[in-house]
């Protein structure tokens, strides 16, 4: 087994260091601002895509509409969550979490939507779930060791949205074709 890299008296000597910074150490190895901003970005896309589930929700409508609502529910108490996670995240590294509405969806990777049609809700649904799959794999690649806790953040968002993704094609799959609506 390998050397422990740094001797304790060093390790405790940097630690009275800065205390200010909370646990953001000598031994914090991403750009810490660019953390934030790639936080709050992924915290924007949350927000929207917890608005577009709830929207969906109160206007799915139709014969196959019950089970599909549920599902709009069920993600929509989900992105709330994952939104939450990355504000206590950016808050932990000594940032501030952005909920300013004004600049919410620009600042989102994917989008609102308000479709009235429920095959099309699904399918903007899992557009968006994929886009947020796409971008979290990159953002756990980016941060690679730099910031562990960060990326397990990222981590556990990506395979909920990986589990969302894989609802909505059920979805898609189990309301048939001529009777969509
Ligand atoms: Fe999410
Ligand atoms: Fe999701």
């Amino acid at each position: 087994m390998a050397e422990f890299l740094t001797d304790i008296k060093t390790i405790r000597d940097r630690a009275r260091q800065q205390i200010d910074q909370g646990p953001v150490t000598d031994a914090y190895g991403a750009d810490l601002e660019r953390v934030l901003v790639v936080l709050n970005e992924a915290l924007a896309t949350e927000i929207v895509c917890t608005l577009r589930y709830k929207r969906h929700y109160y206007t799915a409508s139709g014969l196959y509409s019950e089970p599909v609502a549920a599902e709009f529910l069920e993600h929509a108490q989900e992105e709330q969550q994952h939104a939450d996670k990355l504000a206590e995240r950016i808050v932990q590294l000594g940032g501030e979490p952005d909920f300013n509405p004004d600049t919410l969806t620009s600042r989102s990777h994917a989008e609102y939507d308000a479709s009235t049609d429920l095959i099309e809700m699904i399918k903007e649904d899992l557009i968006a779930e994929r886009v947020a799959v796409a971008s979290y794999t990159e953002i756990v690649q980016w941060l690679g060791n730099g910031d562990v806790t960060t990326r397990r953040v990222f981590e556990e968002l990506l395979a909920q949205e990986e589990e969302h993704a894989d609802d909505l094609r059920g979805l898609l799959e189990r309301i048939p074709g001529d009777r969509r609506s």
